[in-house]
């Protein structure tokens, strides 16, 4: 059983959190989910999928998958002294999806700007795995450099590319594809139906 700490902040594709949300939720092998979602998290939830993130508990979960979940415990990203600061509180693997520039930032730096940030540098001094789900374009140096620096200390960097190797007929087909590849990562198990089995010519 994965007790899985879960940062959503303010770049674009909010949506990838809500599938990701859902499928762990959904999960026999994970027992509990940490979510912290940032100020511009909250912001750009409202403007995306029309949601109102705003504070903890029940509720955010609800608005964000639209069923309660008992696994789920929503952190305010304010709350510095919440269990997920403390490397002594067992996380088994921590993604940030999606991730901004802003925050990646921070975590490359080793700035811990709220809990999100905090947890992230605790998973990294744990040696634990940290994913993260970048979304910008195009990217500056300076997001290349910081992202190269974070993979260097092993951390998996997954940036929200849709691929379409599998056909895609559907937006809703590109997303579940994009998070299968994220439960792969984290060591989930799914019922993805669209693996490469090799070329068909
Ligand atoms: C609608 C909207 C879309 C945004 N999209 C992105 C994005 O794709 N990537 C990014 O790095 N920042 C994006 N931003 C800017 C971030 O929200 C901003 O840099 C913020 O300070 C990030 O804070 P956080 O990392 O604490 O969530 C977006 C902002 C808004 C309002």
């Amino acid at each position: 059983m994965k007790s899985i700490t879960f940062g959503i902040t303010g770049a674009s594709g909010t949506i990838y959190a809500q599938r990701l949300l859902m499928h762990l939720n959904q999960s026999p092998q994970v027992s509990r989910i940490d979510l912290v979602i940032s100020q511009a998290g909250v912001r750009v939830a409202g403007e995306e999928l029309g949601v109102n993130l705003t504070g903890t508990g029940p509720r955010v979960v609800h608005e964000l998958i639209g069923v309660d979940s008992e696994k789920v415990i929503v952190h305010s990203p304010n709350d510095i002294g919440a269990t997920i600061a403390s490397g002594s509180y067992l996380s088994d693997a921590m993604i940030i999806v999606p991730c901004s520039m802003g925050s990646l930032a921070a975590i490359a730096s080793g700035i811990t700007r709220d809990l999100i940030h905090r947890a992230a540098d605790v998973i990294l001094k744990e040696s634990r795995m940290l994913v993260l789900v970048p979304r910008e374009t195009p990217f500056n140096a300076i997001h290349l450099e910081n992202m190269l620096q974070l993979s260097r200390l092993g951390v998996r960097i997954i940036p929200a590319m849709p691929s379409f190797y599998h056909h895609p007929k559907t937006i809703d087909d590109l997303i579940e594809h994009f998070i299968y590849r994220l439960l792969d990562h984290l060591g989930v198990a799914h019922d993805q139906k669209t693996r490469w089995e090799g070329s068909r010519n």
